[in-house]
């Protein structure tokens, strides 16, 4: 069902796309792969660094209500991607979401933002992981030279070799990535369990006052949005005070990342319509409680002025005397990290190949492998395109565009959700949103004030960046996508049916 004027990719032609035989992805992946696939990436550097940085500089002790308010906002969006995941289990994700609801322009417009969440993200990580790689190589005495490792190399070569390494797992097939991942994420959670249950012996009351520092004057949220805030909201975020709260909410969000890509995975699932739900929502709730609790430990086993900005977890377990736990912490956060680009990989190629699929980029880029069952091409390309990023670009500034680019997507989600019910009633929702349309709406508004609460430079990048990418959807996509057929140029339905026949 197309329609003329805004190119709307019906979800029955998304579905049968799925079984085109060049396009076909494998189906291994069970209810929990999927919720050990959302642990795997959800936990990263977000807690094992943001967590200091955070207490530290905007919101004291009270981050564990930082991680509170970001975990709501994931949570509401967490629901709507489970509606359009068990409604639409198409790869692609939200991409795949848009061009069902908003149509093709839009569709595009997610696809290009999701860039940053997901390539960027991966570079950003990739960076962190060549960080606690150096920091555990300088444990042991052999520290690698700062211009080749860690967040200020020149040419930062653990980083290209993490991405690179995990791009060769993700083209060996998903089946082995999900493998991996099981093992990492054992040893993730194993890690934080440790944290939370050695750390609660040696929180001391003291360190919990105050609980939420004063408020002070602050650059965060600064520029045009500070005060736009302090217009509809009545604060201006701050350091410290509620505002802090909120205001490190929008930093620690980037620990949530990874729930929704859970949903990129939809045409490798068994049973896409139960298990996406399930694992989206399953694995944002084991994180959420899994954050507060390390975060509570953190800040009461050290007083928030002295928590280390790098390695805030290994750092307050040498403050106590801990020394070998403090070791235990760095080689967990480095398998962690590694789980985390991995999938963040399996995501960008995921989008990727459903864009080439619609032809809004080059077909031939979604060839999936022979023997693998994997799409290879656009795996290597992504693989490259971040290992290169990673390599190179210094990040650091970057880091809050995967932010903002991942809360824009959760917006279009969750207003999708409202807008599909509308206009396409008769499909079969195996999940579905309570409360429609008052949730999605709350669920836009919450995810759009935690990107009101970044920074005018990072709004700055992000609207270059989405510039960018509309000048290409006119140069390249809107003249060669499905849509666009010598006979028909805008009836999709009519190409979709001479391509079948
Ligand atoms: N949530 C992921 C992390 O914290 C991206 O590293």
């Amino acid at each position: 069902m197309a329609t003329r004027t805004r190119r709307i990719k019906s979800v029955e032609d998304s579905i049968r796309d799925t079984d085109e035989p060049e396009h076909r992805l494998r189906r291994h992946l069970s209810g929990l792969d999927l919720a050990v696939f959302g642990v795997g990436v959800i936990i990263g550097t977000g807690i094992f660094v943001l967590t200091g940085v955070v207490a530290k500089t905007t919101a004291g002790p009270a981050v564990a209500l930082s991680f509170v308010v970001a975990g709501i906002v994931c949570g509401l969006a967490a629901i709507c991607y489970a509606e359009f995941a068990s409604t639409v289990p198409v790869a692609g994700s939200a991409y795949t979401f848009s061009y069902a609801t908003f149509g093709e322009f839009v569709a595009w417009v997610i696809g290009w933002d999701l860039i940053l969440e997901l390539a960027l993200g991966a570079a950003t990580v990739s960076v962190g992981w060549s960080g606690y790689l150096n920091q555990l190589l300088g444990d042991l005495g052999i520290p690698l030279p700062e211009t080749i490792a860690g967040e200020t190399a020149r040419f930062n070569i653990p980083a290209m070799f993490i991405a690179l390494a995990m791009t060769g797992v993700l083209i060996l097939g998903i089946k082995l990535s999900s493998r991996v991942t099981s093992v990492i994420v054992a040893i993730k959670l194993a890690i934080v369990l440790l944290v939370i249950v050695v750390g609660v012996f040696y929180v001391k009351a003291s360190n919990y006052t105050p609980f939420i520092p004063p408020a002070q004057p602050t650059e965060t949220g600064s520029g045009w949005t500070a005060p736009l805030i302090q217009t509809l909201f009545g604060f201006a975020p701050s350091t410290f005070g509620v505002g802090g709260i909120l205001a490190g909410a929008a930093i620690v969000f980037f620990a949530f990342i990874g729930f929704d890509i859970v949903a990129t995975a939809a045409e490798e699932t068994k049973n896409p319509e139960k298990d996406l739900p399930r694992g989206i929502i399953g694995s944002l709730a084991v994180c959420t409680i899994l954050y507060v609790a390390v975060s509570l430990v953190v800040v009461g086993m050290q007083h928030y002025t002295d928590l280390s900005e790098a390695a805030p977890l290994a750092d307050a377990f040498r403050s106590v005397g801990l020394p070998f736990v403090s070791g235990l912490i760095s080689v967990g956060a480095l398998a962690g990290l590694t789980s985390v680009v991995l999938i963040l990989l399996l995501g960008q190629s995921r989008v990727l190949f459903a864009m080439s699929r619609d032809r809004l980029l080059p077909p031939a880029l979604a060839t999936v492998h022979p023997r693998y069952g994997t799409p290879y091409r656009i795996s290597l390309i992504t693989g490259v395109v971040v290992a290169v990023l990673a390599g190179l670009v210094p990040l650091g500034t970057l880091a809050e565009l995967v932010n903002i680019g991942t809360l824009f997507a959760f917006v279009l989600v969750s207003i999708g959700v409202w807008v599909l019910r509308r206009t396409r009633p008769d499909l079969p929702r195996s999940f579905r949103v309570p409360l429609v349309p008052v949730l999605p709406i709350v669920s836009a508004l919450a995810c759009l004030y935690l990107m009101l609460n970044l920074p005018a430079a990072t709004w700055a990048r992000f609207v270059i960046w989405m510039v960018i990418g509309i000048a290409l959807y006119f140069v390249y996509g809107r003249g060669r996508s499905r849509f666009t057929t010598p006979g028909d140029r805008e009836d999709a339905a009519a190409a979709n049916a001479a391509r079948r026949a």
